[in-house]
């Protein structure tokens, strides 16, 4: 029974943004894995370095088999852990991408502390949470959608036509690359 529809990527390239429109628009339940690991008593502490909660895995996968064994119902679930999803449930896994230096700046904004941002942006452009799914729920049900440069409307239906099939195959995006091609991968090496 494939029911759920994961949503991940790193921390600010739009997941709960998209997420919660597709969820609202088009009659899926949604789960945030940030809210069900707090509403589940799952968060482990805080990590002090690296200024991020610490997930009690276990007890969130029970809590997310739990929702999902719900009959009928279809379901998308965003965070960017995605990969924590059981994946007997998963019918497609979406990983959503953004030019480093849209991130970097995202994050900045948010108030991250500069470690903080350097962590996820590097993440980013190392295809962490990309490998992450693709090693959960296998090369053949992961997509990439691109946000690069994409107004809220846009994104939705990028996100929407990836949920029907239709999107890059992991690998397609690949930001060293594309920094190296526009003179800016020095900014990222330190
Ligand atoms: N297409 C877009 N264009 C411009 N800004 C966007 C777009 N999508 C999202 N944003 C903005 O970027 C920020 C991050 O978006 P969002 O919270 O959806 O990211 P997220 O992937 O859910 O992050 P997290 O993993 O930390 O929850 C928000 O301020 C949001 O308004
Ligand atoms: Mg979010």
């Amino acid at each position: 029974m494939r029911n759920a529809i994961v949503i991940t990527g790193t921390p600010g390239v739009g997941k709960t943004t998209a997420a919660r429109e597709i969820a609202r628009a088009d009659g899926y339940r949604l789960i945030e894995l940030n809210s069900l690991a707090k509403e589940a008593g799952a968060l482990a502490g805080q990590d002090p370095e690296r200024g991020a909660a610490i997930i009690d895995e276990a007890k969130l996968k029970r809590e997310l088999t739990k929702a999902l064994k719900s009959e009928g119902a279809k379901f998308i679930v965003e965070g960017h852990y995605g990969e924590i999803v059981p994946p007997r449930f998963v019918e497609r896994a979406i990983v959503l991408r953004l030019d480093p230096r849209i991130l970097r700046q995202r994050l900045a904004e948010r108030g991250y502390p500069p470690s903080k941002v350097d962590e996820n942006v590097q993440a980013e452009i190392l295809d962490s949470c990309l490998a992450s799914a693709v090693e959960a729920f296998g090369e053949g049900a992961v997509l990439e959608v691109d946000a690069t440069g994409l107004d809220f409307q846009r994104l939705v239906a990028s996100v929407r036509e990836a949920i029907a099939g239709r999107g890059l195959a992991p690998g397609s995006v690949n930001w060293v690359t594309r920094l190296q091609k526009e003179g800016a991968l020095h900014e990222f090496l330190r």
